[in-house]
Parts: structure tokens; C-alpha cells; sequence
């Protein structure tokens, strides 16, 4: 069903989107045809933020990187890294520093309410679908689409985090539904909570950002089993690894979600190794993980 923009901004109060820095919209426009312009540019970008560029350094010399050699400049960071992991990185730091601003208001939604699905919870349910999208699309020897990729696993529920710092309390009571319903259907209990589901919040807040359509149409769409866009096989990518981030965290999955599983994993042509590898293994592997080393210190 094709959503109008227009009669979900009226119900989401614009000043309650949350800011997310220039930096991350103007690094996900920029074209890699030239990779010598496109290096000068992503340091100019970069250079331009100050507290993205001190994170970048931090993180660029921390988690194994910091055995090779020290990084002392933005420019080296990219040589050494490459220009699609600076961009996840960017990404990355970007995401988790709305979460953090919002740290202290979290804390004012009653541990008991608030159980699998705390907000730091939520924050890693994104992190690790990002890097199971990722991984899935490596796989399926998709390496140059690898990025965007992860860029979409980790902004899947950025819908979700915007109800969750704009509506806390609503958003507890939302949670505790979800809780004693393990079975019901998200998108349906959140338009009776909220009046819109994150799919919807989702795709107006990456509106407003200025990000790519795709990243914004897998966002939409991650909850279709059958979506007719031009960015399907992407969407099935990230759809599955969301499945198997829950997975991966002891989530009973509802038997509608056991058979999107299945579905996903038919359509991409996986095995059932591989099923049972991110459904299993992959949490272990994923520790040697540079980025995801990373990730965990951003929380
Ligand atoms: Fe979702």
C-alpha cells in the first residue's frame, strides 16, 4: 500500500525528529566513479565535523588496528581502512550517538517495563542485523553492495528509536503489550499505540535526513514478504538478518516469522548451512570482527 508522506508528518510532530549530523548524509551521497576525488572529498567531509573526526580517529586506532601503526590523520584513516568501511564507520558512530544523547531519558522507563527490548537492546538488535545483512550479502557475492548494505541493517528500526526517545512512557506501555503477546503483530500494535507504525516513522525520518531511496525503501519495506521494488534482493537481505539477530538472542520467533525465515532463506538460495550458521556460529565469528569491536565500544 503506498504510504502518503504528507498525512504521516501531520500525525509525527517534525520538531521531534531526531538530528543526525550532516556528516552521514553528505558521505552517503558521495559517488565512488573517482576514488582519488572521492578520497578528497569523504577527508573534506569529515574535517568538517570535529567530534566525527575525533571518533573516527578513536576508533580507527582502537580494536585491532592499533597493532599496525598509529593513525594519526583522517587521511591515513582512509587509506587504511578504505572508503566504505570509513563510510559504515561514519554510519555507525552517527546512529549510536542518538542513542546516546538520549541515555539519560531511558533511564527514566522502569527497568521492569523495559525488559529484552531495552533501548540498549535495541541498539545491538541493530548493530547485529547490520553485520548479518552484511556478511549474507558477502555470501551472495554481492561485496560492492556489502556497505549499503550494513548501512541498511543498522537504520532497519530507526523508526522504532524515534518512538522510543519522542514517546517513552507510551513506548514502555508499547513494550509491555508486546511482552504478554509474543505473537501479536508489531505493525498493528503500534499503530494502536502510536497511530503509525516504525515503518512509517522510519521512511519520513530518512525523508527528512536527505538519505539514499534505497536505504529508505528497504527500511519501509523490511517487514514484506513480498515487496515490489527495485531493491528487493536487498530488502530480503536485511529482512532475514533481522530474523536471525533475534535469533541469535535466544527470541522465540512467532510461527509467522519462522516461515518468513524460511521464505527468505529459499528466495536468496541459501543453505541450510548457512540457516544454521546465522542462526547459531555467527555470534561467535563475529567477535573477531574489527567493526563490530568497534560497535560495542560506541554503546
Ligand atoms: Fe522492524
Amino acid at each position: 500500500m503506498p504510504i502518503d508522506n504528507q498525512n504521516i508528518e501531520k500525525k509525527i510532530e517534525i520538531k521531534d525528529i531526531p538530528v543526525m549530523p550532516q556528516v552521514a548524509t553528505k558521505v552517503l551521497q558521495l559517488q565512488e566513479d573517482n576514488l582519488d576525488i572521492s578520497f578528497k572529498e569523504l577527508e573534506k567531509i569529515i574535517l568538517l565535523d570535529p567530534a566525527i573526526t575525533a571518533r573516527i580517529l578513536k576508533v580507527a586506532n582502537s580494536a585491532l588496528y592499533a597493532r599496525q601503526r598509529e593513525i594519526k590523520n583522517v587521511q591515513q584513516a582512509i587509506t587504511l581502512l578504505g572508503f566504505k568501511m570509513i563510510k559504515s564507520m561514519i554510519l555507525l558512530v552517527c546512529a549510536s550517538n542518538i542513542y546516546g544523547k538520549n541515555k539519560k531519558k531511558y533511564k527514566d522507563i522502569p527497568e521492569t517495563i523495559i525488559t529484552k527490548s531495552s533501548a540498549m537492546d535495541l541498539w545491538r538488535h541493530l548493530v547485529l542485523t547490520a553485520f548479518i545483512a552484511r556478511h549474507i550479502a558477502v555470501k551472495l557475492k554481492l561485496d560492492d553492495k556489502k556497505e549499503d548494505i550494513f548501512v541498511c541493517g543498522l537504520l532497519h528500526d530507526i523508526g522504532r528509536v524515534v518512538l522510543m526517545v519522542n514517546q517513552t512512557d507510551l513506548y514502555g506501555e508499547f513494550l509491555k503489550e508486546m511482552a504478554n503477546n509474543p505473537n501479536a503483530d508489531v505493525l498493528m500494535i503500534e499503530e494502536n499505540y502510536f497511530g503509525y507504525n516504525h515503518l512509517e516513522v522510519g521512511k519520513i525520518v530518512l525523508g527528512k535526513w536527505n538519505f539514499p531511496e534505497e536505504l529508505i525503501d528497504v527500511v519501509f519495506q523490511h517487514h514484506s514478504k513480498n515487496a515490489d521494488s527495485p531493491y528487493k534482493k536487498s530488502i530480503n537481505i536485511v529482512a532475514l538478518a533481522n530474523l536471525y539477530a533475534r535469533i541469535l538472542v535466544n527470541e522465540q520467533l512467532s510461527v509467522a516469522d519462522a516461515e518468513n525465515r524460511d521464505g527468505y532463506v529459499r528466495t536468496l538460495a541459501l543453505s541450510e548451512s548457512d540457516n544454521e550458521y546465522y542462526s547459531a556460529e555467527f555470534l561467535q565469528d563475529i567477535q573477531n570482527e574489527d567493526l563490530y569491536n568497534i560497535s560495542t565500544e560506541l554503546e
